[in-house]
C-alpha cells in the first residue's frame, strides 16, 4: 500500500509567460500542482473558480501594481491560502503594507524556484499544524511529505522504505492486539523513522558505495534522536517522538542513543526495531544483494533475545513463514515502481 503524499495547488501569476513557465516546471518538481495566469483578471477568475492552497504572484503587471488586487482577491476568495508577492523593484514599503495585506512573504525577483517551492511547503506545514487537532490521515500526510521531500530525494533507496515499514507494524500491531491509538502513532513513527538522517552532517555516506566507516556509522548513530527533535512540534507527535527515538535500540541493551534496555524500551519502538531491520535486509544496496529468506531468518533467529523481544520476534517469523517471500522483494517492486513513475 502506497500513500501518495499529498500535493498542494498553487497558483502562479505573472505576464511573463516563459518565466513562469519555467518556474511551474520547477514547483511541479518539487511536489507541487501549479496552475499558471498570465493576468490579474485571469487569476482573480481562476480563484473565484478553483481551490488554491497557495497564490504567488508578480506585483507590477504592466506598470501597474496589479499584484495588490490578485492580494486582495485571495484573501477574499481563498482565505485558507497563503499568498506570496515576487517584485523586481525592492520596495520596503510595498512589503510592510502587502504584508498588513495578508501576504506571507515578499520575495524579490529574480525568485529562485526551489526556494519559493520550499517557503510554500514549509509554510503550509506549520499552518496545518497549527490547527488544534489533526487527523491521523492528516498527520499520515504530513509525515509522509516530509519524507518525500528530503531523505528520499537524497537516498532514493529508501523508496517506499517507511511505507514498508508502516505496514509490517500495522500488521504485528494487530497481532499483539495494540490498542487503536497506539497503533496509529507506531504507524506514523514508522513513516518518519529515518527522517533525522536529513540532519546529519554529512548526507554523502547514506548513499556511498560500501559499509560504513567506523567513524561513519558513528556519525549515522546520531539520526534516531535527530528524527526525534526535528519533528515538527505538535503534542499528537510526542509519543511518535520517542518511537522514532527509540528504533535502534536493543533488547540487550547494546542499542543506541541511549542503550536502553528490555521493556524500557516501548512496545512500539520494540515493533519498529524487528521489521525496520527487515526491511533494510531485504533491500538492494550497490554493496549488498537482497539477503534470503533462510539467512534472513537465520539472522533473526540468532539475534532472538539479544537485539530482538523474542516473543515479538517469534510472533514475526511465524509472519515470515506466510509473506517472507513476498516482503523480501518489495522493496526491489517499489523501486521499479517508482523509476516508472
Ligand atoms: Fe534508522
Amino acid at each position: 500500500m502506497t500513500t501518495t503524499p499529498w500535493k498542494p495547488r498553487v497558483l502562479l501569476v505573472d505576464d511573463e509567460p516563459r518565466e513562469i513557465e519555467l518556474m511551474g516546471l520547477v514547483l511541479e518538481r518539487q511536489g507541487l500542482e501549479v496552475a499558471l495566469a498570465s493576468s490579474p483578471a485571469e487569476a482573480i477568475t481562476r480563484l473565484g473558480q478553483e481551490n488554491f492552497d497557495a497564490v504567488v504572484t508578480d506585483v507590477v503587471f504592466h506598470g501597474y501594481s496589479d499584484g495588490t488586487r490578485v492580494l486582495e482577491a485571495a484573501r477574499k476568495l481563498a482565505p485558507e491560502a497563503i499568498v506570496v508577492l515576487m517584485t523586481g523593484y525592492p520596495a520596503i514599503e510595498g512589503a510592510v503594507s502587502a504584508i498588513k495585506g495578508g501576504a506571507l512573504d515578499y520575495l524579490q525577483k529574480p525568485v529562485a524556484p526551489v526556494v519559493l517551492a520550499a517557503t510554500i511547503h514549509r509554510a503550509l506545514r506549520e499552518k496545518r499544524m497549527a490547527q488544534n487537532s489533526l487527523s491521523f490521515g492528516e498527520l499520515v500526510d504530513i509525515l509522509s511529505e516530509l519524507v518525500a521531500q528530503t531523505i528520499e530525494r537524497v537516498d532514493p533507496y529508501t523508496a517506499g522504505h517507511g511505507e514498508r515499514t508502516r505496514k509490517y507494524c500495522r500488521i504485528m500491531a494487530d497481532q499483539v492486539g495494540m490498542d487503536v491509538a497506539t497503533r496509529e502513532r507506531l504507524e506514523l513513527a514508522a513513516i518518519a523513522h529515518d527522517y533525522g538522517k536529513i540532519y546529519l552532517d554529512d548526507l554523502t555516506f547514506l548513499t556511498k558505495d560500501g559499509p560504513l566507516t567506523a567513524e561513519e556509522y558513528k556519525e549515522v548513530q546520531r539520526h534516531p534522536l535527530l528524527g526525534a527533535e526535528k519533528l515538527p512540534r505538535h503534542e499528537q507527535l510526542t509519543d511518535v517522538a520517542r518511537y522514532v527515538a527509540e528504533h535502534h535500540e536493543k533488547w540487550d541493551g547494546s542499542g543506541y542513543p541511549h542503550r536502553i534496555a528490555g521493556e524500557d524500551i516501548s512496545l512500539s519502538g520494540r515493533i519498529l526495531g524487528i521489521v525496520e531491520v527487515f526491511d533494510s535486509l531485504s533491500t538492494k544496496r550497490s554493496y549488498k544483494d537482497v539477503w534470503e529468506l533462510p539467512k534472513t531468518r537465520q539472522f533473526f533467529s540468532e539475534q532472538r533475545g539479544l537485539a530482538f523481544d523474542p516473543d515479538l520476534l517469534d510472533i514475526f517469523l511465524d509472519l515470515l513463514e506466510v509473506h517472507g517471500e513476498e516482503w523480501l522483494r518489495a522493496p526491489q517492486r517499489d523501486l521499479e515502481r517508482a523509476h516508472k513513475a
